[in-house]
This record gives C-alpha cells, structure tokens and sequence, in this order.
C-alpha cells in the first residue's frame, strides 16, 4: 500500500491515481512511483464506482472495479445480469463517466511504433468524449446498432465523415472495411437485407473506421447462432493478432474461451480472475 501525500488516504502500490482525492503523482510526489509499469497499458480503471438515480433510490451499477488491459490484451468479462458488466464498458469506452474513480486510456499517435501518452478520461466534456470513441474506442453491441436506413457501406462510413475525411478518403477506406470484413459485394444493401453476421460483420467495420486501438465488444454473439457466432469469433481473434486490444463481454464460455484473461463480475465488482 502507498499514503497518497496529498490527502494521507491508502491505497495500492500499482494504483498511478489517489481513488480519493484523485491527484495523479510523479515519481517526486511519490518514492517508488517509477516502479509502477504503465508503459504497455491501454486502458485501466480505478476504484470504478457507477450509480444511477431511479426516483429516490440509487443504483449502484459498480462498486469498486479496478482494471489493468495491456497493449494487445483479449479480455473476457462474464456475470449475471445486472452485474453491471456493460456499465463498466460504457466508462471504459467514453460513452459515460464514472461516479466515482479515473479511466486513463492511451492516447494514438498515428506511429504504431510510438506509444502515446496516458490521459484520465474521468471528466472529460461530451466533445473529447466523443473523439475519444472516434479515434480510440470502437463500440460492438450485441444488437449491430446500425442506422436501417443506411446503406452497410454508409453504415461504416459514419465514423470516417465525422472525424472530417475528405469523401474520396471516406470511400476508399469504407471499400477497405467491407473487404476486411468480407463484405465487398454487399455494400450497398440496407441492414434488413443481410443476416445477423452479415450485421455484426458491418458493425465491427464501423468500429474500426478509424483504426482505434482498442475494441469493445458487448456480447457481439449474443444475437447470433452458435456457428455465426464462433466466425465472429475468429473476426475479433484475427483482429487480436493484428494487434487490436479487446474488451469482451459475454454470457458463453465458449466465447469467453477466445480470450487472454478472463474475469467474472458479481454485484459490480469482479469476483474471479482467470489467466
Ligand atoms: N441508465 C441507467 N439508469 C438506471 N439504472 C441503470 C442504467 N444502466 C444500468 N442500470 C442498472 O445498473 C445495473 C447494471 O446494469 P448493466 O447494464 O451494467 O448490467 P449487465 O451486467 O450488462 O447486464 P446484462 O447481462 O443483462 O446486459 C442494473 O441494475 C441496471 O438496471
Ligand atoms: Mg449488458
């Protein structure tokens, strides 16, 4: 355990921020700081704690999870419902903030050979959230979430316009896309017109519009039967050896079985740590 110089409060050695009073330290505020090894994290939390308002009563959707993914990690994230499992996803993306308790996530540089810097996303403004899932987190829902009215190819290309691509550009990486995803000859048709994998295979191209180095993936083989389910699967496998980091959650062990390390949440905390 470290005292934290500001605020006197305790915490774990491994911890780069005070979950109490928040001050993020330096190697000169605190001995033994330049032990901790952050240089290969992508995205962690800390003391994470999450509660909504339902009328009077709260709901406290997470109660203390810490999290450390390194830089290529595939982690697998399993629990009843309600354990508060995609609440953590939302905070460790950028889609919502924590109550209580820091994000940090690794900033892109644009060099695959250079590393980023670390920044804490705790309170960020809606705007350099939403860069943040531009450029550094890229969403896959269980339910595709794609626009019906749009075509599978302009599905995919709504992520490239909204971080300001010329339209050649857009065109050209979307064709890009549909081919990673092996869906060259189906651009044009509308979200009803494919099947679920087709789908899912459209999301996740839309989730890697502007290669984010970091994939989060909630239940992607929920709606999916078990043969789509495990080409999903090996999709989200190649994509970890290309060298994306993957955050899972899901309900099949089967599925959970594709990642490094397995963790499994109760009553929003992780009971159990599989490696
Ligand atoms: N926006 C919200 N407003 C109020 N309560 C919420 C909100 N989002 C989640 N919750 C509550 O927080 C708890 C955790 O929800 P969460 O969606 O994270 O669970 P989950 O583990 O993903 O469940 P499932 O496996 O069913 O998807 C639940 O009790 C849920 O009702
Ligand atoms: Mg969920």
């Amino acid at each position: 355990m470290k005292k934290c110089p500001k605020c006197e409060n305790e915490f774990p050695d491994d911890y780069l921020f005070c979950p109490k009073c928040g001050g993020k330290f330096s190697s000169h505020d605190l001995a033994g700081f330049e032990e901790i090894d952050d240089s290969n994290l992508m995205v962690a939390g800390y003391d994470l704690h999450k509660s909504y308002l339902m009328g009077k009563n709260a709901v406290n959707a997470l109660r203390g999870v810490d999290l450390k993914v390194k830089i290529g990690d595939f982690i697998s994230i399993m629990g009843p419902s309600g354990s508060g499992k995609s609440t953590l996803m939302h905070l460790l993306g950028g889609l919502d903030k924590p109550s209580r308790g820091h994000i940090v996530i690794r900033q892109p540089t644009g060099l695959p050979e250079k590393k980023g810097s670390l920044q804490d996303i705790s309170n960020l403004s809606k705007e350099a959230l939403s860069e943040i899932r531009l450029h550094i987190s890229g969403f896959v829902f269980q339910q595709f979430y794609l626009l019906p009215t749009l075509s599978a190819a302009e599905n995919i290309s709504i992520p490239l316009i909204f971080s300001g691509n010329k339209s050649s550009l857009v065109k050209q990486r979307t064709d890009q896309l549909l081919e990673l995803v092996g869906l060259s000859m189906r651009g044009h048709h509308l979200p009803s017109e494919l099947s679920g994998g087709e789908q899912q295979r459209v999301a996740i191209a839309r989730a890697l519009a502007n290669d984010p180095p970091l994939i989060l993936a909630d239940e992607p083989t929920g709606d999916l039967d078990s043969r789509t389910g495990h080409m999903i699967m090996e999709m989200l496998k190649n994509l970890n050896e290309m060298g994306k980091t993957i955050v899972m959650v899901t309900h099949d062990q089967s599925v959970a079985g594709f990642a490094r390390t397995k963790y499994e949440m109760m009553d929003g905390k992780f009971i159990n740590k599989n490696q």
